[in-house]
């Protein structure tokens, strides 16, 4: 059929695997450091937080890892997911090039988010913990979490970001729903949310901070991370694995793949079973990600060892950061709203793999709203980011008469997010400035730690 909208796998193609990609980055490894003794961090240091079998993960030298049975299991209730041509948003756009989307919304949380709870929660369940702590920006990582704790018989404590949990209260809706307990954060449960408590919009930095000290004040807790390390961007790409197979049904190859960043897990998911390739030199390819400008940690921040927390109780990670205590404008892609980036992301944007791009948030809505009418699927503000980019090389092939073939990843819908689509909609939506002032001063609250070449 010349007109296939839809290219779909069955469940036996769902990955046996994950990519690890640690093995294939270009330059030294660069290890995340102790904060005190500013020496590599080793297992035992993280063994308060995670189980084993996540640490072995985070360090793997490994190009593959194995799925457990019982993680492959769970992805059957809503993987292998869609892989779309977007053709009437190329007919509207007037454009040459061919535009693909993998979608992620059809999980059960609407999101990307848990290809890594259930990974995490089994591991977690495995290891005899009880209850599983973290925090969430918009709500669809603890959402997530959540789903993935009822599956295997865990509790769940999410600090949800203050301005988040007041823009989204049905996300805590279906946090609840699903048996978990979510806090306004900053909260007066914790000592760190007790000292943010004058940031009243909270921050992922802040609502990290509050999680990582429930799990180490109590033995039967751990701490789960929606992204950012390096099991968590593992466990994303299962969605580029799925990628390469139905690009091939559709006879096409990108040549150029397009994902927003926030921590850098949905990008790195599409993105490193391709990126792969291209180290490999099996293929030729161009990566964007796309970042909001009120929160520019790729394109604006320094690259630098930094806290993942606002309080400074994280191992230190070497990535772009605008500084751990930086709170960013309270922007509707809470998802995005995060001081740093993986390590893993940030090396490739380092070594010149990947490009940064960052866009405001009324750009981002005016593309998601155009993608809206013609694709039907209203878009999450996170993967609006994704989109904006996709106009861009759109209108770039369309001026140079050049045919391009354009894969994005639409990590999730924005069902949940429709108060920041009524504000675009009234022409009330802001541009909030980004505060070159407040950053200078957090790059200048940075940790004492060596260079990064
Ligand atoms: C739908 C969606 N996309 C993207 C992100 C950004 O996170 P990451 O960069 O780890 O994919 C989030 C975070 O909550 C999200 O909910």
């Amino acid at each position: 059929m010349s007109d296939q909208v839809k290219f779909l796998l069955s469940e036996k193609d769902i990955p046996g695997h994950w990519v690890n990609l640690l093995p294939d980055l270009p330059g030294d490894p660069v290890p995340p450091l102790h904060p005190g003794t500013k020496e590599p961090v080793g297992p035992d240091d993280l063994a308060g937080l995670f189980p084993m079998t996540l640490i072995e993960q985070e360090v793997s030298a490994e190009p593959e890892v194995e799925i457990p049975e019982p993680v492959r299991d769970a992805y059957g209730l809503w993987r292998p997911t869609p892989l779309y041509r977007a053709r009437r948003l190329e007919k509207a756009l007037g454009t040459p090039a061919h535009i693909y989307y993998k979608y992620e919304g059809t999980s059960p949380a609407g999101s990307h988010k848990p290809n890594t709870a259930v990974a995490q929660a089994y591991e977690n369940a495995r290891a005899g913990i009880r209850k599983l702590a973290t925090e969430t920006g918009a709500g669809q990582w603890g959402s997530a979490l959540a789903f993935a704790c009822s599956l295997f018989g865990l509790e769940c404590e999410v600090f949800m970001v203050g301005s988040s949990y007041d823009q989204k209260p049905y996300r805590r809706s279906m946090m609840e729903t699903w048996g978990a307990t979510a806090h306004r954060s900053p909260s007066d449960l914790t000592d760190a949310g007790r000292a943010q408590a004058e940031h009243t919009t909270g921050s992922l930095g802040i609502a990290i901070s509050e999680a990582v000290e429930v799990a180490a004040k109590n033995p039967d807790t751990n701490y789960s991370l929606g992204s950012v390390l390096n099991h968590v961007m593992l466990h994303q790409t299962v969605i580029g694995q799925e990628a390469i197979l139905q690009m091939e049904l559709a006879g096409e190859r990108p040549d150029v793949v397009i994902g927003c960043v926030g921590g850098g897990s949905n990008f790195a998911g599409l993105t490193f079973p391709f990126v792969r390739q291209v180290l490999r030199g099996d293929a030729q390819m161009r990566f964007v990600a796309a970042e909001p400008a009120a929160c520019p940690t790729l394109t604006r921040g320094v690259y630098r060892y930094d806290f993942g927390d606002t309080v400074g109780m994280t191992p230190l990670l070497p990535m772009y950061t605008l500084g751990h205590d930086f709170v960013p404008p309270p922007v509707h892609a809470g998802g995005l709203r995060y001081h740093g980036d993986a390590p893993m992301v940030c090396g490739l944007v380092r070594a010149g793999v990947v490009e940064a791009r960052a866009y405001r948030q009324n750009e981002t809505f005016a593309a998601a709203v155009e993608f809206a009418r013609h694709e039907g699927i209203i878009p999450g503000p996170e993967p609006a980011h994704a989109i904006r980019a996709v106009f861009e090389e759109a209108e770039a092939a369309r001026q140079a008469d050049q045919p391009r073939v354009i894969l994005f990843g639409l990590s999730g819908h924005g069902h949940f997010d429709l108060s920041a689509y009524d504000a675009y909609l009234a022409g009330t939506l802001e541009d909030p400035e980004f505060s070159e002032e407040d950053m200078a001063a957090a790059l200048a609250r940075l940790p004492e730690a060596p260079a990064l070449s």
